[in-house]
C-alpha cells in the first residue's frame, strides 16, 4: 500500500506535504514524490528511497507553490527508482495512486498508439495519459477526470492536480482509502486536503468526510463535490477525527515498534473495558449480532500474517468454550479453494488495517455465499469495516510499526470476549465460568506489564541470538499459534530464518535440523500439554539443541533441562496465556533486530497493509 496527502493550500506546501508523507510512511518507502502548482506551472520532485532522500532533494531544489499532492510508494509495478516514483505527470496533469489500475498493459497500448511517451513501468502513469488525452478531446479537467475512471479497472485511491488550475484539486476511491479534511483555525481556514487516512490529515485538521467505495470529490478552496460511481452528486457525513499528530511520535522509544510494544496493557485493558462488564464479570458486546450463536453450525475464520494467527488461537477458543467447530485459512487460500458454505453460518475477518485485499476479497466471496459477515478491525473506517454485517473493533490506536504487535494482543482481547459469549449463547459455558474466565481477562493488563519487567534479560539474550542464522519456535494448543508468531516476527524484522511448529511435529522432521548452533525458543506455560512439550525438549537438549523457555514459576521448576535460559512470566490462567506470552515473543524479537541494527519499523520488502492479491 501508498500513501497519499493533497494539500490545497493558502501557503507554501512542500514542507506540509512532506510532514504528512512522514506520517504515512508506514504506508510504503521504497520512494516518494511531491508534485506543486506555482502560478499555474506543474513540477515535482521525486526521489528513490526513503523519505530522507526527497528531503535532500527538496534542499537542493525548493518547490514553490501553495497547492501539491504527495506521495510514499511501495512497489507493485516498476521497481523501487525514481522514474517509477510518483507523482506521474505530463504537462497538464499530475497524478498520485495508491492500489493497482488491472487494465494498464491494455490502456497503455492504446495510448502508445495514439503517441503518448511513457517515462515509467508503472501503471499509474496510464492515469495521467488518460486524463490528458481526455482534455485534449476539449474536456474540462473535471470532466477528463470522470472519463478517466470509467477506463480503470482495479482498487485505487487517485488524487490530481492541473496545470493552470490553482484552485483545484481531484481524488478518486476505488478499494483504496481516501479521506478529505476541511481545513480549520487561522492557518488552515479555506484550505482543503486529501489524505489516505486521517493520521496524514491530523496535523491539519480534524474534521474529515471520508468517501465511500466508487466516490470521486472535487474540491476547490471554498467548495467540495462528491460524487458516486454513477457520477450522481452525493454527500458523504463529516465527522471528528480522534487521530491527533501525536499519535504518530515515538515518545521516548527507539523504534515506533518499542513504543507499541509497551502500550499493550493500556491498550488491551482499553479494547477489553469495550466488551466487558468490569463490575459483573462477564461479556457485554457493544451491540445486538445480526446472528443468533446458537443457529451457527461452522464458523470460518480468514485472515493474513499476524491476524491469521490471532484467528488460529481464536479456533482454540471457539472449539473449547462454545464447541463450535471453526474452519480457519489464510484468507489468500480461502476462496480459491471453493470451500462449501452453508448459508447463515458465521465467518470472521481479522485485520488490523482493514484494508488488507486478500481479506477483503474472502470477505467478498464469504457474502456471496450469504454468510453473517463479523470483522474484528482496528481501523474502523477501513473497508472490510464498511463492508461487514458487524464490526468489533479493536482499540489499539494506530499501529504504525510495520511488526504488527499490539494489534495482535488486542484481536485476541475481542475473539476471547466473543468465544466467551458464543459459549454462553450456544449453552456450554455456565455463568460462573464465564465469570472465571473474563476475571482472568481482566488480568491481562496487569501481567502485560509484569511480562514488559523481562525487557532487560530479553535484551541481553538478543546479543546472542542476533549472531544465528536459524532459530526454531515450538508449542502446543494456544502456544502453538504464537510459536508461529514468534517466527514471524522475528524473520520479519530481524531477517534471520525462523520456523514455527507445532511441539509434537518436531519429531517428524525438523528435528534432522537440531544440533548445537540452533536456538529453539519453547512456549510453554505450565497447563495441560506441558509435560509433552517437556518431552520435545529433552530432544531437543538430547541433541545438543539450546533451549530458550518461556514458561511461568511452575514451569521453571518442573523443567530442570541443562543449557535451557529460561523467561519466567508471572502464573495466570492458561486462556489468557496466549496476549500475554506474546510480550517476551514480540521483545525477543524487536530486540534482536534492534542489536543486529535492521530498519525495525520498516524493514525491507514489506508493507504495513498489503492492498494487492
Ligand atoms: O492489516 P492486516 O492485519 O490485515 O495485515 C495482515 C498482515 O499483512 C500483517 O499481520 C503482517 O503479517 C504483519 N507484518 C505481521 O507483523
Amino acid at each position: 500500500m501508498c500513501g497519499i496527502v493533497g494539500i490545497l493550500g493558502n501557503r507554501p506546501v512542500a514542507g506540509a506535504l512532506v510532514d504528512a508523507l512522514r506520517r504515512l510512511e508506514y504506508r510504503g518507502y521504497d520512494s516518494a514524490g511531491i508534485a506543486t502548482l506555482d502560478h499555474g506551472r506543474l513540477d515535482r520532485r521525486r526521489a528513490e528511497g526513503k523519505l530522507v532522500a526527497l528531503e535532500k532533494r527538496l534542499d537542493a531544489e525548493p518547490l514553490p507553490g501553495n497547492v501539491g499532492i504527495g506521495h510514499t510508494r511501495w512497489a507493485t509495478h516498476g521497481r523501487p527508482t525514481e522514474s517509477n516514483a510518483h507523482p506521474h505527470a505530463t504537462a497538464k496533469v499530475a497524478v498520485v495512486h495508491n492500489g493497482i489500475i488491472e487494465n494498464f498493459r491494455e490502456l497503455r497500448e492504446s495510448l502508445v498508439a495514439g503517441g503518448a511517451r511513457f517515462f515509467s513501468e508503472t501503471d499509474t502513469e496510464v492515469v495521467a495519459h488518460l486524463v490528458t488525452r481526455e482534455m485534449a478531446h476539449g474536456k474540462s479537467p473535471v470532466d477528463a477526470v470522470a472519463a478517466t475512471l470509467k477506463q480503470l479497472r482495479g482498487a485505487f485511491a487517485l488524487a490530481f492536480l492541473f496545470a493552470g488550475e490553482d484552485n483545484l484539486m481531484i481524488g478518486a476511491r476505488k478499494g483504496s482509502p481516501l479521506a478529505i479534511g476541511y481545513g480549520q483555525g487561522t492557518a488552515g481556514k479555506g484550505e482543503m486536503y486529501f489524505g489516505s487516512d486521517a493520521i496524514a490529515l491530523a496535523p491539519f485538521t480534524d474534521t474529515i468526510s471520508y468517501l465511500d467505495d466508487g466516490d470521486w470529490a472535487v474540491l476547490t478552496r471554498s467548495s467540495v463535490q462528491i460524487f458516486d460511481e454513477q457520477d450522481r452528486p452525493v454527500e458523504r457525513p463529516v465527522v471528528k477525527s480522534s487521530a491527533t499528530a501525536h499519535m504518530v511520535d515515538k515518545g521516548n522509544h527507539k523504534h515506533f515498534m518499542a513504543k507499541e510494544i509497551h502500550e499493550q496493557p493500556e491498550v488491551v485493558g482499553h479494547t477489553l473495558a469495550h466488551y466487558i462488564d468490569m463490575i459483573q464479570e462477564k461479556v457485554a458486546l457493544p451491540g445486538e449480532l445480526p446472528f443468533d450463536w446458537s443457529k451457527i453450525k461452522r464458523l470460518s475464520i480468514s485472515a493474513c500474517g499476524t491476524a491469521f494467527y490471532a484467528g488460529l488461537v481464536a479456533k482454540y477458543w471457539f472449539e473449547r468454550f462454545a464447541k463450535l467447530p471453526v474452519e480457519i485459512d489464510i484468507a489468500s487460500e480461502f476462496r480459491y479453494r471453493g470451500a462449501p458454505l452453508e448459508a447463515g453460518d458465521l465467518a470472521i475477518f481479522i485485520s488490523q488495517s482493514g484494508e488488507t485485499a486478500d481479506t477483503l476479497a474472502t470477505l467478498r466471496y464469504a457474502r456471496e455465499h450469504k454468510q453473517h459477515i463479523l470483522s474484528v478491525v482496528n481501523v474502523v473506517t477501513s473497508t472490510i469495516a464498511r463492508e461487514s454485517d458487524v464490526v468489533m473493533p479493536t482499540l489499539a490506536g494506530p499501529e504504525i510499526g510495520v511488526a504488527s504487535t499490539k494489534a495482535f494482543t488486542c484481536q485476541l482481547a475481542v475473539l476471547a470476549c466473543l468465544a466467551l459469549a458464543a459459549g454462553r449463547a450456544r449453552g456450554h459455558l455456565s455463568e460462573e465460568d464465564e465469570q472465571k474466565l473474563v476475571h482472568a481477562l481482566i488480568e491481562v493488563p496487569r501481567l502485560m506489564a509484569q511480562a514488559l519487567t523481562l525487557e532487560p534479560e530479553i535484551e541481553q539474550l538478543a546479543l546472542d541470538l542476533a549472531k544465528v542464522g536459524d532459530v526454531l519456535y515450538l508449542g502446543r494448543g494456544t502456544s502453538y499459534p504464537l510459536a508461529l508468531e514468534g517466527a514471524l516476527k522475528l524473520k520479519e524484522i530481524s531477517y534471520i530464518h525462523a520456523e514455527g511448529y507445532a511441539a509434537g511435529e518436531l519429531k517428524h522432521g525438523p528435528i534432522a535440523l537440531i544440533d548445537e548452533t540452533m536456538p529453539v525458543i519453547v512456549i510453554a506455560p505450565y497447563d495441560r500439554v506441558f509435560e509433552k512439550t517437556v518431552s520435545n525438549m529433552q530432544e531437543v537438549a538430547a541433541r545438543g539443541g539450546r533451549i530458550i523457555l518461556v514458561t511461568d514459576p511452575k514451569g521453571a521448576a518442573e523443567a530442570t533441562i541443562a543449557s535451557t535460559v529460561t523467561l519466567t512470566l508471572p502464573d495466570m490462567a492458561s486462556t489468557v496465556t496466549p496476549l500475554v506470552y506474546a510480550i517476551p515473543v514480540q521483545l525477543i524479537a524487536y530486540h534482536t533486530a534492534a542489536a543486529i541494527g535492521t530498519d525495525v519499523d520498516q524493514p525491507r520488502n514489506l508493507a504495513k497493509s498489503v492492498t494487492v492479491e
